[in-house]
């Protein structure tokens, strides 16, 4: 008999651009990287609303690839939205044109759209040939500053969400600010809502800057939201890329502060409530089970709330009070499903104090109910 263990370290570059106008043939960010790679053929994918919001977008990036060595192999329009993860049927259309177009594992596959469409295109990526190149381009607030610059891609399957997927860093992500300004209004504003989680869970700073920038913030105004989105994008990266758990192997989930009762409320409502009203919703409720619980000051959660009132981020939807037949709510069950989802104990971040954080492994179901009855009567936004 023998063992035989190997390690394996793997290093990833995981590259991060902020730009403007990216496919304007003086910005020389996207060529360098694809010389940089030396891949020699490069296929784009372009999620249906954001071509239609983009007059023009389909022409610039075929004029962009015309004054490079690196060959355009087509450029596609797919549909994005939640609707687009629900099942493998966009993923197979994305192997198709991959295989189509003879793409290899050097070459490049260009997604540029909404959070939801940079993960099916991500999926189809990492799997096709074991993985082409991704350069991922997020056109939505919610995509850019926080899952477009993660590592993590995945579609929905046996009603669960992001079931099927994979860790694959992308081999880079351009942040065109651009994109930000031509979403509908409610995913330009409710994106903020992961800035805000990351600010709380990592970075007094930050969050201070958002408190001092809140009307501007809820004007959405541009040059403000741009600064939101960069800070929380690198925010989150920096922890993927120095955190040590960049493949989240272990149960310690700080960007998934609030995420529990977040990813329980979207499949209650059968995902109509979308992953980042989902959040607020749950941000709120530990933020309060936090103070509630005697884990952070009364006034520092009132800070919290009062940044979600103000950035017109709801705190509160009906499903956190459905009940199943013995009167129990629904949401309790998102603990289980979490813990399920971490493979091991549950491990619940909460906050001590803005930009300071302690995993709890137990909830009092008793407290976690009044809290939910406390947001329920709470006011709305301002
Ligand atoms: N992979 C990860 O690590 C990770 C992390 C968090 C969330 N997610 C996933 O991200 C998804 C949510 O992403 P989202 O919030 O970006 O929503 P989304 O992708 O559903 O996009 C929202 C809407 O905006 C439209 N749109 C996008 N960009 C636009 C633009 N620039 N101009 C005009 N319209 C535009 C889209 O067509 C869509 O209708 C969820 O499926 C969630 O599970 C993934
Ligand atoms: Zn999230």
């Amino acid at each position: 008999m023998s063992r035989h263990d190997f390690p394996i370290p793997v290093v990833h570059q995981h590259r991060i651009v902020f730009t403007h106008a990216a496919f304007a043939p003086e910005n020389r960010e996207l060529a360098t990287l694809l010389e940089e790679g030396g891949g020699r053929r490069a296929l784009v994918l372009v999620e249906n609303q954001v071509a239609a919001a983009w007059p023009g977008l389909v022409e610039s990036i075929g004029g962009y690839f015309s004054a490079m060595a690196v060959e355009l192999a087509g450029i596609h329009l797919l549909p994005g939205g939640e609707s687009a993860k629900a099942d493998d049927e966009i993923a197979r259309r994305i192997w198709e044109l991959i295989a189509t177009a003879h793409l290899d594992r050097h070459s490049y596959l260009l997604a540029i759209g909404g959070g939801a469409f940079l993960d099916v295109a991500g999926y189809a990526a990492a799997t096709a040939h074991r993985g082409v190149r991704l350069i991922r381009f997020p056109t939505t607030t919610l995509a850019q500053d926080d899952s477009g610059v993660g590592v993590k891609c995945a579609i929905n399957a046996f009603g669960k969400k992001n079931w099927v997927g994979s860790f694959a860093v992308p081999f880079a992500v351009i942040n065109d600010l651009d994109f930000l300004h031509t979403q509908p209004e409610e995913t330009r504003r409710a994106g903020l809502i992961e800035a805000v989680k990351v600010a709380l869970v990592k970075d007094r700073g930050f969050f201070e800057w958002i408190e001092a920038n809140l009307a501007p913030l809820a004007a959405l105004e541009k040059s403000v939201l741009e600064t939101c989105v960069e800070r929380s994008a690198m925010l989150h990266a920096r922890h993927i890329a120095e955190g040590g758990d960049p493949f989240e192997t272990g149960s310690s989930r700080p960007l998934d502060f609030g995420h529990w009762a977040a990813h329980k409320l979207e499949s209650l409502t059968s995902y109509q409530l979308p992953h980042d009203r989902a959040v607020a919703v749950g941000l709120a409720l530990d933020t309060l089970y936090a103070a509630r619980s005697g884990m952070l000051a009364a006034a520092t959660a009132d800070r919290v709330l009062a940044v979600l009132r103000v950035l017109k981020l709801a705190h509160y939807h009906p499903a956190l009070d459905q009940r199943d037949a013995g009167g129990r709510r629904l949401v309790l069950d998102g603990l289980d499903e979490f813990r399920e989802h971490l493979g091991g104990e549950l491990t619940v971040l909460m906050p001590r104090d803005i930009g300071r954080c302690e995993d709890i492994h137990h909830f009092n179901g008793e407290i976690l109910g009044r809290c939910i009855d406390e947001l329920r009567e709470m006011p709305g936004d301002e």
